[in-house]
């Protein structure tokens, strides 16, 4: 779920420094010539301020922090490569800092592939460090490996500020070798976006240009600059000025090598998972229940204590508790907070959990029994409602879920929950729980409840793993990533393995002759991407990864040509927010450092207060079901938190996030990298009639809140209707931050018609296999055909309950491939 924005809170770690980045220009613009090389620069200034909550898209900068751009004066006919460039940083401590810009594009200025900038003082003199960085997913950029390089022109520092002017060549041609190459086109696009981000704290060594730095708290943001105003006649003259300090380009980097185990040889498995969350969990579970034996691969590390995670706060109020953040509802949403570093995935370009429990172990756990048109208006027959009572019914005995769950029974910091729920009674909404009646989703609204247990976060991992680990014919492999599945034809008969951290595999697991099988559960992005490297998949992915890998690629004559990746769909999200006096934010992301010590003790020692409630005061719940233009229901699910975003502050503010769910008919893309990252190339929001639907719902609730006495509507504006309010909300890659859910679905749709047939449009069939296979298997968010009503997490469990129960009842094959029965063991 989309608890903390980039808006709300803060943006992730120790370097990372972008997520994404909103269209929002909050600089102020101008023209300045300067002084000592008498270069006029289009400027975007953030005034001296005061930075509040975690700085996202901030107004201002303490210290202030200025940008400027010089163009060519062809740039609108000619594209420019190259561009002259001012940094005015501010170190307000008088202890060094460093800012950083985002080179962006016409569309995105998003941390992900794009080249990024940095820039300090060394503390030798008038000396600047300039570091070109780099990623491809919401991770420690590295150094970049692109064309482009720096030369300074004039630096000059003291003990508040510095100025550097460079000229940048090659900065708007992004080809680091692990990207598809792009170009920004100066002549195309009319403006170009730009991101910025300061810090008040130094590098680690400043001295070096490679120096680790931590993350940004000194404000970020965007700028958009306008090609036109920033076109100079003396461009040419000012180019060739001679170089006042180094030049930088981009540099290699050591890849991290890790002390891996090799894979046993003379080891089979009949059934190989790959990936341990929400799907991979259970049917890793349940297929050991049935005597076989079962190798579980998961490519991050351990997250739960229980598991042996490790990750917790660094001043250590949490050592010696067999906990990690992990574990603690209050912590939750850390990933948003600074924690992304060994956790998020890092070969996508949205956010993801790698690690042991997936999605489960890093989101806010909310636990919905699954509203029965979930399945009975996407699914195909075997789906049903009907079809899928039993395996709900066992899900929902392992892990019941709760809406009070401290262990005291109290629901604590209610103040949100209360003022809205007030005028939405007074609408005749009405009020559930929302277990009980899951299909009760029209004008109702809830408690959220959360698959949390024993005041901790629960769920799969300390349920469905627990019983598989006690299997001696179970087997578990962290930190090793599945590289590809060989097959002969569509027959899988091994995996590669490589690692991803130190005890990690390296080589070929064998899956049993003939009847062993591959289960893919590594979600809607790791999916697609397993599934193109195994040569399966639409021609133009299949020849990036041939691109890439060569020859190590199953031959070309063995590919499968299925839709993978398209059919992609998300929560399309629209936030709106409200202010009251009676609400009050509590500051979750200083609990990571500085939990209230009441709070604090409270879980520790009794597993109750806020703590063992999901940050950041999520609730209530809120659900509406609407007939759009086309004449399609769509559903309508609100999530309110007690937390400011989209530029209003954190106080007495409210966020309600607006999720299109079941319904929704727009459908995005996920393609694959030369570098083999992940990216949502299309995205899957903004048919018009998706749109009208989402526009209808918010006037239905500005209307539903209106008794509440004192209410302020922020976000949209007093008398500002849906539609125009969606009209002001960007529909952008650059924006996707505020659009997406990170509920992903659907890139290996299930279906009956086979995409190898006809016009078929479908993945994997009814029983999870991947058409044109007899052994590869789908069971994860990407088989959903369309999207849910609610956070997905409890429907993708329940769906791989049911899949294993298809599985395990399907014939094996009779081919003349292998031959003997079940596995041998370890
Ligand atoms: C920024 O504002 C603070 C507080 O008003 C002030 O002390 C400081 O000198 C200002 N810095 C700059 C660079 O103007
Ligand atoms: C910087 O890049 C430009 C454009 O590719 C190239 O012509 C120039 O030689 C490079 N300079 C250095 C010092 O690498
Ligand atoms: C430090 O440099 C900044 C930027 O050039 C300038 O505005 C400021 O006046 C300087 N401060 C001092 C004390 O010289
Ligand atoms: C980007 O620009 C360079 C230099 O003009 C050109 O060689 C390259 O083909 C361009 N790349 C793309 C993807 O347009
Ligand atoms: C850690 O907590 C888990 C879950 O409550 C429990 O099963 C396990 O025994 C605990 N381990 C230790 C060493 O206390
Ligand atoms: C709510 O229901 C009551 C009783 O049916 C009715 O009198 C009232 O008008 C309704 N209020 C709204 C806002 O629809
Ligand atoms: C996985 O890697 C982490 C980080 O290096 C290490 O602490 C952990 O022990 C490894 N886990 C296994 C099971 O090897
Ligand atoms: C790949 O398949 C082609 C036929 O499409 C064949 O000519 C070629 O020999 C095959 N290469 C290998 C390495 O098997
Ligand atoms: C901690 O929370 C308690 C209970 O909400 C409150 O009374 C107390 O003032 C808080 N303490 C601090 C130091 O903020
Ligand atoms: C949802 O409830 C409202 C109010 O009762 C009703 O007007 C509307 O038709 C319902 N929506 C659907 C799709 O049934
Ligand atoms: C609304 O606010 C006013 C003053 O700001 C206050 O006097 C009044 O009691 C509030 N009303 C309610 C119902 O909270
Ligand atoms: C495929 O779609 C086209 C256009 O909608 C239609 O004319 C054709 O009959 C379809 N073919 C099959 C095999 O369904």
């Amino acid at each position: 779920m989309k608890t903390s924005s980039f808006f709300g809170g803060v943006i992730g770690v120790a370097l990372s420094f972008f997520h994404a980045i909103e269209a929002q220009d909050f600089a102020t613009h101008g023209t300045y010539t300067h002084p000592d090389t008498g270069i006029t620069f289009y400027t975007s200034s953030e005034a001296n301020g005061t930075i509040t909550g975690g700085g996202e898209l901030s107004m201002v900068s303490w210290g202030g922090f200025t940008f400027g751009m010089a163009l060519p004066p062809s740039a609108l006919t000619v594209d420019t490569h190259e561009y002259i460039g001012l940094i005015i940083g501010s170190t307000p401590t008088g202890k060094g800092g460093w800012s950083g810009i985002v080179h962006g594009d016409k569309q995105s200025a998003a941390m992900p592939n794009h080249l990024m900038l940095l820039a300090w003082p060394t503390g030798v003199g008038d000396q600047i460090a300039t570091s070109f960085r780099y990623s491809s997913a919401y991770q420690p950029p590295t150094a970049y490996k692109g064309s482009a390089n720096l030369t300074q022109l004039y630096s000059q520092v003291n003990s508040t500020n510095w100025v550097l002017v460079y000229r940048c060549q090659n900065c708007f041609i992004f080809d680091d070798p692990s990207q598809s190459t792009f170009n920004t086109s100066t002549s195309q696009a009319k403006s170009i976006l730009q991101g910025w981000a300061q810090s008040s704290v130094a590098p680690t060594d400043p001295k070096n240009p490679m120096s680790s730095f931590d993350q940004h708290n000194n404000g970020m943001g965007e700028f958009v600059v306008q090609v036109q105003s920033a076109m100079q006649a003396s461009y040419a003259v000012w180019a060739t000025k001679t170089a006042t300090g180094p030049i930088a380009t981009g540099t290699a980097t050591a890849t991290a090598t890790f002390t891996p185990i090799p894979v046993p040889t003379a080891t089979s498995y009949d059934y190989i998972v790959v990936g341990a969350g929400a799907g991979g969990i259970p049917m890793a579970d349940k297929l050991s229940a049935a005597g076989k034996s079962v190798l579980l691969i998961e490519k991050g590390v351990a997250s739960s204590a229980r598991w042996g995670g490790t990750i917790r706060p660094e001043n250590g109020w949490l050592d010696g508790q067999n906990l990690t953040w992990f574990d603690i509802p209050g912590e939750c949403n850390r990933i948003w907070n600074g924690g992304t570093t060994g956790v998020a995935c890092t070969d996508t370009d949205q956010m993801a959990g790698c690690i042991l429990g997936g999605g489960t172990a890093v989101n806010a756990g909310l636990w919905w029994k699954p509203n029965p048109s979930d399945w009975d208006v996407n699914f195909p027959a075997g789906w049903k409602s009907s079809d899928m009572a039993a395996a709900t019914k066992r899900v929902f005995s392992r892990i019941p879920g709760t809406d009070h769950p401290s262990m005291d029974g109290i629901r604590y910091l209610q103040d949100g929950f209360n003022v809205i729920t007030t005028g939405l009674a007074s609408a005749n909404w009405t009020s559930v729980t929302a277990n009980d009646v899951p299909e009760k989703k029209n004008r109702t609204y809830a408690h959220a409840p959360h698959m949390f247990s024993n005041g901790e976060r629960g769920g799969p991992m300390a349920t469905y793993l627990l019983s598989t680990s006690d299997r001696n014919n179970f087997h578990l492999w962290l930190n090793t990533s599945v590289e590809k599945i060989n097959r002969v034809g569509g027959h899988a008969t091994s995996l590669n393995v490589v690692p991803t951290n130190n005890g990690g595999r390296i080589g070929t697991v064998q899956l049993t002759p003939g009847t062993g099988r591959v289960v893919v559960s590594a979600g809607a992005f790791g999916t697609p991407k397993l599934l193109f490297r195994s040569g399966i998949g639409p021609a133009d992915q299949l020849q990036v990864v041939q691109g890439t890998e060569g020859t190590t690629m199953i031959n070309q004559s063995s590919w499968i040509h299925l839709p993978v990746g398209f059919g992609l769909s998300d929560h399309f999200n629209t936030d709106t927010v409200v202010s009251h006096p009676n609400v009050s934010y509590y500051d979750w992301p200083a609990a990571w450092l500085t939990p209230n010590e009441t709070d604090r003790t409270n879980y520790i020692t009794k597993r109750s207060g806020p703590l063992a409630q999901a940050a950041p005061n999520i609730g209530p719940i809120m659900w509406e079901e609407i007939k759009g233009p086309d004449g399609i229901v769509r559903h309508m699910q609100w999530q309110a938190r007690v937390e400011g975003s989209n530029g209003i502050p954190n106080g007495n503010s409210m966020t309600l996030s607006l999720y299109l769910g079941r319904g929704e008919v727009s459908r995005g893309r996920a393609t694959i990298s030369k570098g083999l990252s992940m990216i949502v190339s299309e995205l899957p929001y903004g048919d018009p009639n998706d749109l009208a639907t989402v526009a209808t719902a918010i006037d239905n609730m500005v209307n539903a809140l209106k008794t509440i006495p004192n209410i302020t509507w922020n976000l949209p504006p007093p008398g500002v209707s849906g539609a125009d309010y969606l009209k002001t909300v960007d529909l952008t890659y650059a924006n996707i931050g505020a659009r997406r859910a990170n509920h992903w679905m659907g890139t290996a749709k299930m279906g009956t018609d086979s995409a190898l047939v006809g016009n078929g449009t479908s993945v994997v069939d009814t029983n999870c296999k991947v058409y044109g296979t007899d052994n590869i298997f789908v069971a994860d968010a990407s088989i959903f055909p369309g999207m849910v009503t609610t956070n997905p997490s409890a429907l993708i469990v329940t769906a791989s309950e049911h899949a294993s129960d298809l599985i395990l009842a399907l014939p094996y094959p009779q081919t003349g491939h292998g031959g003997h029965h079940g596995g041998s063991e370890e």
